[in-house]
């Protein structure tokens, strides 16, 4: 047996799962689980170790799974918004059953703490929940005619296949808060998740399966991302594709989805503000910053990426950061109590470090953190800097991870301004206790979501998404299950 072996053993054991059967290491297609020749490995971040494998598929896969999905689609659309309701109810019930084992396989090949993982699976589930019931509220219109013998009606229709890309961050909730209204609406879903992190999707589609989903109405093709994304953006039988990830790609998606003109839903990088002003609840807004700047080790597109500081709080609020940020938990999830995991490999690290030397270099002060830990995993210790010129990497950069930096500013405008100042307009935090001043900044900052005295702001019920370069469309609420219908008008001569 070789070390590698051994490797994956001891990681299999330690995951402890009351059902072994949720890991999979096949995709699924068509409702047939499939191996592939080639395989990818995924590694625990926590430990460096191999995970598990799962098949490196390619075109021809991603081919059968839009074929499958396009087969699938009329009949799931013909049944009825309750029927369909029935199967996500029931696919929301077996999620909360197995919570324990999904969230121990989450924390193992995503690194979050336990904790974290298990909320996860819960709001994974909720988007479940929520959109089975919000599918049956697919209401059209009545509109009073523009003629004396015209009737309007707009009607409200699935749009039919849809190809999902999914991120490492958040291994379950970016893939239900896609698939749940799709499915909802009468939509049939290929599914491409991160590679990185694939077991949650594939566990996911195993708990569907079990809950009734036909076969072809949910797919999930694993591999690398270039030949499965090329079959996704440019295939005709895909009407509608939706993206969660960096900006980057996320352009170059879209851009090849314009060839056949297909929706596009994209939910794309951040680079949050979160801005405390001098009347400001100091205890709460360091609370605030704790839970959007460190959920997930600082690996949210929504997590607190600048912090600007009235000038009367500064020193207070620097202090009170450090010191909290500090008491954080660092480890392995699935070995104890945490509250940082590991980042999702070494490059994340190396991005990590690299803000924090490029912000000292340029004269910013290091007040705790910021330590890659010794291997074999991806630790980095969360940093606090003050003093953060306007210029450095961390204040024009997603820095995706741990590290928080702050700058001073004197006022609300100046806040507003430099809060603005960015490409990014995914999610913006303010503290305070003003009334007329959350008003003013809610309405002047330009941004998809405002946190108004508190650090989270998402939910399964409320619209999540950006503006500017942050993406398009929303998901959530009934606004994401507008993401998956055609409006149709019927004009009707009477
Ligand atoms: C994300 O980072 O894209 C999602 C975060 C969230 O749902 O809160």
């Amino acid at each position: 047996m070789t070390a590698d072996r051994d490797d994956t053993l001891t990681e299999r054991a330690r995951l402890a799962l009351a059902r072994p059967d949720l890991l999979r290491e096949r995709a699924y297609v068509d409702g047939a689980w499939l191996d592939g020749e080639a395989v990818i490995e995924v590694t625990n971040p926590a430990t460096g170790r191999v995970l598990g494998r799962i098949p490196d598929l390619g075109r021809e896969a991603a081919l059968a799974a839009v074929a499958a999905a396009d087969r699938a689609q009329a009949d799931w659309a013909r049944r009825t918004a309750k029927e369909r309701a029935t199967v996500l109810r029931r696919w929301f019930e077996l999620i909360n059953v197995h919570i324990d084992d999904l969230a121990r396989l989450m924390t193992a090949e995503q690194g979050k703490p336990l904790a974290e993982a298990r909320g996860e699976v819960a709001y994974a589930a909720a988007f479940l929940e929520w959109f089975a019931e919000e599918g049956r509220r697919a209401y059209g219109d009545l509109i009073p005619g523009h003629q004396g013998d015209k009737r309007l009606l707009v009607m409200k229709q699935a749009v039919g296949v849809v190809a999902a890309i999914t991120p490492w961050n958040f291994p379950a909730a970016m893939i239900t808060r896609k698939v749940g209204p799709a499915l909802a609406a009468g939509c049939t879903v290929v599914l491409k998740p991160s590679e990185l992190t694939p077991f949650s999707a594939l566990a996911l589609a195993a708990l569907g399966e079990e809950a009734g989903v036909p076969p072809g109405v949910f797919s999930v093709v694993t591999g690398r991302p270039g030949p499965i994304g090329e079959v996704m953006t440019d295939d005709p039988r895909v009407a509608k594709f939706t993206f969660t990830g960096s900006t980057g790609v996320g352009k170059l998606l879209a851009a090849r989805c314009m060839g056949t003109v297909k929706r596009v839903s994209l939910e794309l990088g951040g680079n949050a503000p979160f801005i405390v002003l001098d009347d400001a609840d100091l205890d709460a807004a360091v609370e605030g910053a704790i839970a959007s700047k460190f959920r997930n080790t600082g690996q949210t597109c929504v997590c607190a990426n600048r912090f600007l500081v009235h000038d009367r709080v500064y020193d207070a609020f620097a202090e009170r950061l450090a010191a909290r940020a500090a008491t954080l938990r660092i480890g392995d999830g699935l070995e104890g109590p945490t509250d940082q995991g590991p980042l999702i490999n070494a490059a994340a690290l190396a991005k990590a470090r690299g803000h924090v030397d490029d912000a000292l270099g340029l004269g910013a002060r290091l007040l705790t953190g910021g330590e890659v830990l010794p291997a074999p995993g991806a630790f980095f210790s969360p940093a606090v800097l003050r003093d953060v010129p306007a210029r450095a990497l961390l204040n024009r950069e997603e820095t995706f991870g741990p590290v928080a930096g702050l700058i001073r500013v004197a006022d609300e405008a100046e806040a507003v301004r430099v809060a603005n100042d960015t490409r990014a307009g995914l999610a913006a935090y303010v503290y305070t206790r003003d009334a007329s001043r959350c008003w003013r900044m809610a309405e002047g900052l330009r941004y998809g979501m405002v946190g108004l005295n508190t650090g989270l702001v998402s939910t399964e019920v409320a619209p999540f998404g950006g503006v500017k370069e942050s993406g398009l469309g929303r998901e959530g609420s009934r606004y994401g299950l507008d993401e998956y219908l055609d409006t149709k008008l019927i004009n009707w001569s009477v």
